[in-house]
This record gives structure tokens, C-alpha cells and sequence, in this order.
């Protein structure tokens, strides 16, 4: 496929004659493209800018997308990592794009960017994210009670609330559960971001649900699949702990103690 190029000198964004420290460099972004209603085909596609390498890896797409190829498909939505809508393998690591600064992966090189893994793109960096709320809704990610309605707040500990604060960060981005090893192999494991929320419930010391949510995890597509290989916790761009997440559901399951 053809090099589409942009050059800033000819754009309206153009740096300013002689300004001898422009923070301009010209970048390549070697995308993954797939379009079902073009063809069955993959390929790989490069695009040049010139960009301030402090700018984030979203802030290149949208340049891509509104200068040079309005057909380059992609989801984002806050651009401030809140929503985790626009993770993606960038330089083949799980990041979000908009939370990447070019500097920070190296743009002497191309910059690989591809749809996360394990779950059906449907076209060039957007995937089905079905399977993956799926997975989400079957553990029932909401405070559940039974019959006490509460004339007040629900009292809580400083200790208590603490045990389930790390999973509460969660953004829902995928990126943990398409960096498992064991889903890629087959999609029907629940997937550490399911068990991240259900872990967000089973330890809330208000909710009385754990032990339901605890059996629906001891599935054969539940929390045994997996085999500690931290890919999920490196690739969390929240920083949570997952995989210590997913060993404290374990214990939880033995001991029964939540
Ligand atoms: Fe994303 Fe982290 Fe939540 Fe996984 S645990 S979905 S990586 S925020
Ligand atoms: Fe997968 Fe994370 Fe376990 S990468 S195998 S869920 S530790
Ligand atoms: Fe919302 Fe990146 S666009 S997290």
C-alpha cells in the first residue's frame, strides 16, 4: 500500500519559518488495516506525519484520520484515559492511546499499532468488544442485597471499603483480558477484567452476593484458567494489581473467607 505523507510545512499547521527548535519530528505509524467490505486481506500500512513527539499516539491517529485517510477506523471517546475506549498493541504492548506520548516508544522507528488480541476486529483498530462485556455481565457487577433496605447510607470502615479500593479503578479498557496468553487460546475464559469487577463485589463488606459470584467463577472457564503470567497486570494502564486480584479470588474460593 501506498505512503501517505504529511508535511507539516505544507499544512496549515505549519511550524514557523526559521524557528530553529521546532519540537517537530517526522514520525512513521505503520497501522494494521482491515476493511471486511474491501477485503479479507490484513495488511500493514504506513503512514508519515510530522508531529511534536510530546503529543500522544491518539493525537497522531486523529491526524492520520482527519488529514490523510478519513477510512482509518478507531474508537475514543474521552481522550484522557477515563473511558477506556481506545486501547489497542501499540509497538506490540496493550496500551491506551491517548495516555502513549510518541517519545515515550521510540519514533526513530516505525510505530506499530494493531487491535488488541484474542477478540474479532471488525475493522482496522476496533474489535467486538461483545465476548468481552459478556464475560463483565455474567458477574454481576453491582452491589447486591437482600431484602434490607436501608433507611440511610450503607456503613462502611476506612478497612473495609480498603480491601476492594485497587479493583474500583477499574476502566473496563480490555487490555488486561487481550494480553492473556490464556484467552487468546480459546475466548471462553472469563478473562482477568471479569474477575477484577467480581472481585470489586465479592470483597465490598455490604454486598451479599460473594458466594454466588464466587461458584460462577469456580466455572471450568472461571478463575482456575489462569496461570499467573502477569501479562494482565503490566498491561493495566490503571496500575491495578490484577493478577493479586485474581489470587486473592482463589484463596477466597478455598477458604470461603471474603
Ligand atoms: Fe483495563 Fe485494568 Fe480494568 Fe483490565 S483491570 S479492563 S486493564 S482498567
Ligand atoms: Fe492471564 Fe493474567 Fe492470569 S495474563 S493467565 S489472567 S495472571
Ligand atoms: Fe478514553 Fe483513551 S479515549 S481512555
Amino acid at each position: 500500500m501506498a505512503t501517505p505523507t504529511l508535511d507539516k510545512t505544507d499544512g496549515t499547521a505549519k511550524p514557523e519559518a526559521g524557528f530553529a527548535d521546532s519540537p517537530f519530528i517526522t514520525a512513521t505509524f505503520r497501522i494494521r488495516r482491515f476493511n471486511p467490505e474491501v477485503s479479507d486481506e490484513v495488511q500493514w500500512q504506513d503512514f508519515q506525519i510530522e508531529i511534536d513527539p510530546k503529543e500522544r499516539v491518539l493525537d497522531a491517529l486523529h491526524k492520520i484520520k482527519w488529514e490523510l485517510d478519513g477510512t482509518l477506523t478507531f474508537r475514543r471517546s474521552c481522550a484522557h484515559g477515563i473511558c477506556g475506549s481506545d486501547a489497542m498493541r501499540i509497538n506490540g504492548k496493550n496500551r491506551l492511546a491517548c495516555k502513549t506520548l510518541i517519545k515515550d516508544i521510540n519514533p526513530e522507528k516505525p510505530i506499530m499499532v494493531e487491535a488488541i488480541k484474542g477478540l474479532t476486529v471488525l475493522k482496522d483498530l476496533v474489535v467486538d468488544m461483545d465476548p468481552f462485556f459478556q464475560a463483565y455481565h455474567d458477574v454481576m457487577p453491582f452491589l447486591i442485597t437482600k431484602g434490607n433496605e436501608p433507611t440511610r447510607e450503607r456503613l462502611q470502615s476506612p478497612e473495609d471499603r480498603e480491601r476492594f479500593d485497587d479493583t474500583t479503578k477499574c476502566i473496563l479498557c480490555a487490555a488486561c483480558t487481550s494480553s492473556c496468553p490464556v484467552f487468546w487460546n480459546d475466548g471462553q475464559y472469563f478473562g482477568p477484567a471479569a474477575i477484577v469487577n467480581a472481585h470489586r463485589f465479592i470483597f465490598d463488606s455490604r454486598d451479599e452476593a460473594g458466594e454466588q459470584r464466587l461458584e460462577i467463577l469456580n466455572d471450568r472457564d472461571g478463575v482456575w484458567r489462569c496461570r499467573t503470567t502477569f501479562n494482565c497486570t503490566d498491561a493495566c494502564p490503571r496500575g491495578i494489581e490484577v493478577t493479586k486480584a485474581i489470587q486473592e479470588v482463589k484463596r477466597a474460593l478455598i477458604t470461603r473467607r471474603f
